[in-house]
């Protein structure tokens, strides 16, 4: 009798799995490659044990569906960056359909070893210009990236390059600006600045942004 009322509750507390995909296999291995370096066991959010992260999986879901995890700030398609740390397509959908399929655990013998905190020193700007609003190139150049000086939390800039034969090339788009997430951005390709060539920033506030040159 007792069970009889007891099964129904137990059956909407856990839904029902209908993923092969598992922590274990498949999702631990790209948060451990992608989130951990931030959401380690002693951040506010650690999502590195399953039982840690399971509570956090609706919200896993939805962040990297909406591209804010991992926070990077530009948006994707305006420009090119060197270490863009942005999940794939397949990535996102793994993690999706994990979540959607009842994110099940998996077997404890798939886990991958826990990561290395990272050691890579980061790369900075060693020339450059502070641009607020529009610079033409005097002599010729190859910008090599751009780090932002001065932009409102919350807000957004964006950096054009337009070229003397009229061609525009984005830069960067930064949105939604957060102060924590502060870094340089390398382009994927240097990109050379002819002279004559009109770095324009727009934004709706103060903002400035750094950009790189590479030695001559
Ligand atoms: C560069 C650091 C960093 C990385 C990498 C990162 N996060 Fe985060 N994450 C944060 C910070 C900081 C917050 C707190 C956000 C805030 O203050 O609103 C957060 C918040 C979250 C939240 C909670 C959002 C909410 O509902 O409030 C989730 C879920 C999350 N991250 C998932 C992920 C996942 C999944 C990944 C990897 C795909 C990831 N994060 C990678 C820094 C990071």
């Amino acid at each position: 009798m007792r069970l009889l009322i007891l099964l129904p509750l137990l059956l909407t507390a856990h839904e029902p799995i209908t993923t092969k995909l598992t922590w274990t296999q498949e999702i631990s291995r790209i948060v451990y490659k992608r989130c951990a370096s931030c959401h380690g066991e002693k951040s506010n959010i650690p999502l590195i044990a399953y039982d840690d992260a399971r509570p956090w999986a609706k919200a896993i879901r939805e962040e990297v569906l909406e591209r804010r995890m991992p926070p990077w700030g530009a948006v994707k398609g305006f420009g090119e960056f060197r270490d863009d740390p942005s999940l794939s397509q397949p990535e996102i959908d793994r993690i999706v359909n994990w979540v959607e399929g009842g994110a099940p655990k998996g077997d404890d013998i798939y886990l991958p070893s826990l990561p290395a905190p990272p050691k890579a020193k980061p790369a900075r700007l060693t020339r450059g210009m502070t641009v607020r609003r529009k610079f033409t190139v005097g002599q010729g150049v190859t910008a090599t990236g751009i780090r932002p000086t001065e932009i409102p939390e919350g807000g957004w800039v964006q950096v054009t390059a337009a070229f003397p034969d009229g061609a525009v090339h984005n830069l960067i788009w930064l949105k939604d600006w957060r102060k924590a997430w502060m870094r340089t951005y390398f382009f994927r390709e240097p990109v050379w600045l002819p002279k004559g060539t009109t770095v324009n920033v727009y934004s709706d506030g103060p903002v400035a942004v750094l950009l790189g040159f590479a030695a001559r």
